[in-house]
């Protein structure tokens, strides 16, 4: 590690800083000069906190975390929405109007005007759902009016916020607020589009999905545009006759995950319709200013268990977008665009997304990585191999990263790149099946069999460039109670959702699923939770602690960052991903601690009460 932070501050110049700042300022929204170059900004001065067992959400002194937007929220489109019903009797009509579930990814844009930093757009994804808190039943009965409300309950929502005297609200009315659910109609664009691995019976074009869900992770555009992120979509598919080795490398099976979707909308059976699944594993591009705007499913960037999309400005003004496949032994990407963002023609970015280079990570031992192109006709990805054109390189990226030796990951989570040091951090979130039975074992850059922890990835693109093709890496941190881990400072495990503010300080949020919360050794680092660390200075100290049985993800500061928005995800959630019908507060009963009413979901504010900047 020593080696590698030596090379990068020998790199760090003056003139690093300023190329950095600039796209900062693209990326968060704000003038350079509202920064100050890291080194002078006000370090980490916050108390940090003790880890909690307890059905509460906790911050530091002198600061105050206030709940803005749950699950069944109205969303704000239009006066009179329908208000959420503590029994979960909402109709399927009355959730495409409202806040989905398990609030994911998230992404502050500002709108003109006041300093940017009170009023904007928060765009977000509802990742995934839990049947026995979204109807007063559960799964006892099903219906076609379920599986709608189900699909409602799932994709993005757009709402307009704005602070005033002190206080954060959500907008209603508003015209840019919407909801896209696993019904919007999509469009396919990129070298897949219309390929015949994409075109069904009711789309013999290939041209229009219904719906994106599973957005985990996001991303985002210098121009303004929200990017979801498709991850675990096939558990929505099932396939109960032959499952071709293209579905299994998918990991569709006979029963996927029990959604129960394919009852009532039968696309959703992958034997019948065999291409529907090839449909879904995208990056998809929503113009969150414009609420008619038909998201875009861009195919060049690969088919996957889509984490998240991370965008890195170079000096040339191309983009990179880091990308992680979230499965055990899975790998990871980056997608360079062909062509220089236009920062001052936003309609000339429309499809920079269409065309580039997709690439997936080869970690070498000596420190050095390799990005190997995915690109049809290079090395392996042949007719002969199967890769008949670059579309079915995309279709089937996962086969093509296989046939070009990218390293087998420990669940790549959240990527962010730091737009300075132009460092880039992944979370590991962990892999119990490494070295288990026959199963892959160590490589240089997951270095524990098993890793029940998970740890903190580093690179470097030569140069600071993301276009560079070659890289230097280094493990960050390796998680877990002290004596298990390399931390120095508060103690954590499963990192997920990551986060550079424009300060330089990394946040990170942790995911330790409901089946471990607690237990062994992860029982000392109490429920999920997100800490901060400089990253030149590598001690973590914790500043959140949440309810029983969520996850913390997501987060975002406005440009000023005297507020941030962290999401809570699937308080009460229990081993297995569902809950009881019969008793919905068995776990967990925030944010509205009510007798007659269910855990949910919820985007929060966070705020010094002096209105001071987040992290001191
Ligand atoms: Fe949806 Fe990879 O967490
Ligand atoms: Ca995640
Ligand atoms: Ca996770």
């Amino acid at each position: 590690m020593t080696a590698f932070r030596d090379v990068l501050a020998a790199r760090l110049s003056r003139r690093d800083w300023l190329r950095g700042a600039g796209a900062l300022s693209f990326l968060a929204g704000l003038s350079a000069c509202a920064t100050g170059a890291r080194g002078t900004a006000p370090a980490l001065t916050f108390t940090p906190i003790a880890p909690s067992a307890e059905d509460d959400l906790r911050v530091p002194p002198g600061y105050e975390a206030t709940v803005l937007f749950r699950w069944g929220d109205p969303v704000g489109a239009a006066a009179g929405m329908p208000e959420f019903r503590l029994d979960a009797s909402n109709s399927a009509a009355d959730q495409a109007l409202q806040a989905g579930m398990h609030h994911d990814g998230m992404h502050f844009f500002p709108l003109p005007g006041a300093s940017g930093s009170a009023h904007g757009l928060l765009v977000m994804n509802h990742e995934y759902l839990d049947e026995g808190l979204l109807f007063p039943d559960g799964q006892k009965t099903w219906t076609a009016e379920k599986v709608l409300k189900a699909q409602h309950a799932v994709g993005v929502s757009v709402i307009e916020v704005e602070q005033r005297d002190g206080a954060w609200r959500v907008m209603m009315p508003s015209r840019h607020a919407r909801r896209i659910t696993a019904r919007t109609p999509c469009r396919l664009s990129g070298p897949a589009a219309g390929h015949a691995l994409v075109r069904t019976a009711a789309d013999p074009a290939g041209r229009l999905v219904l719906g994106t869900y599973n957005g985990c992770a996001h991303g985002w555009t210098p121009w303004e545009t929200y990017l979801t992120c498709e991850e675990n979509w096939h558990f929505h598919f099932v396939n109960r006759g032959t499952i071709s080795a293209d579905q299994r490398r998918y990991r569709i099976t006979a029963a996927g995950r029990r959604y129960r979707w394919e009852e009532f909308d039968e696309r959703f059976d992958a034997g019948a319709h065999p291409n529907e699944p090839n449909r879904f594993g995208w990056v998809v591009e929503i113009d969150p200013r414009d609420p008619q705007a038909v998201p875009v499913k861009r195919t060049a960037l690969g088919r996957m268990a889509h984490e998240g999309a991370a965008c890195s400005v170079g000096p040339d003004g191309r983009l990179a977008f880091y990308m992680a496949d979230d499965w055990e032994f899975e790998h990871v990407y980056k997608f360079v665009t062909a062509r220089a963002w236009d920062p001052a023609r936003r309609e000339a970015n429309r499809d920079l997304l269409d065309e580039g280079v997709l690439y997936a990570a080869r970690f070498n031992p000596d420190g050095s990585g390799d990005w190997l192109p995915l690109v049809h006709g290079q090395g392996p990805l042949t007719a002969a191999n199967g890769f008949g054109d670059q579309g079915a390189v995309l279709v089937r990226t996962r086969q093509a990263a296989d046939a070009l030796g990218a390293t087998s990951m420990d669940r790549p989570e959240w990527i962010v790149p730091h737009p300075v040091t132009r460092e880039v951090y992944c979370a590991c979130t962990g892999n119990t099946a490494r070295g288990r039975d026959a199963n892959e074992g160590p490589n240089p850059a997951n270095p524990r069999a098993p890793n029940p922890f998970g740890h903190l990835l580093r690179w470097r693109d030569d140069g600071g460039d993301p276009a560079a093709t070659r890289f230097r890496w280094d493990v960050f941190v390796q998680a877990g109670p002290s004596e298990k881990g390399t931390i120095r400072g508060d103690g954590f495990a499963c990192p997920d959702g990551l986060w550079i503010d424009s300060r330089g300080t990394l946040w990170v949020q942790t995911d330790v699923s409901p089946t471990n919360l607690g237990k062994g050794d992860f029982a000392p680092l109490g429920n999920n939770q997100m800490l901060a660390v400089d990253p030149a200075v590598g001690v973590f100290k914790r500043f959140l602690t949440g309810p029983r049985g969520c996850e913390i993800t997501g987060f975002h500061t406005t440009p000023d960052n005297r507020t941030a928005f962290v999401n809570i995800q699937h308080p009460g959630e229990v081993a297995g991903d569902r809950s009881n019908p019969d008793a919905p507060r068995a776990l967990s009963n925030w944010p509205d601690y009510r007798p007659d009413g269910r855990p949910r979901s919820a985007t929060v504010v966070i705020r010094r009460r002096d209105g001071g900047v987040i992290g001191t």
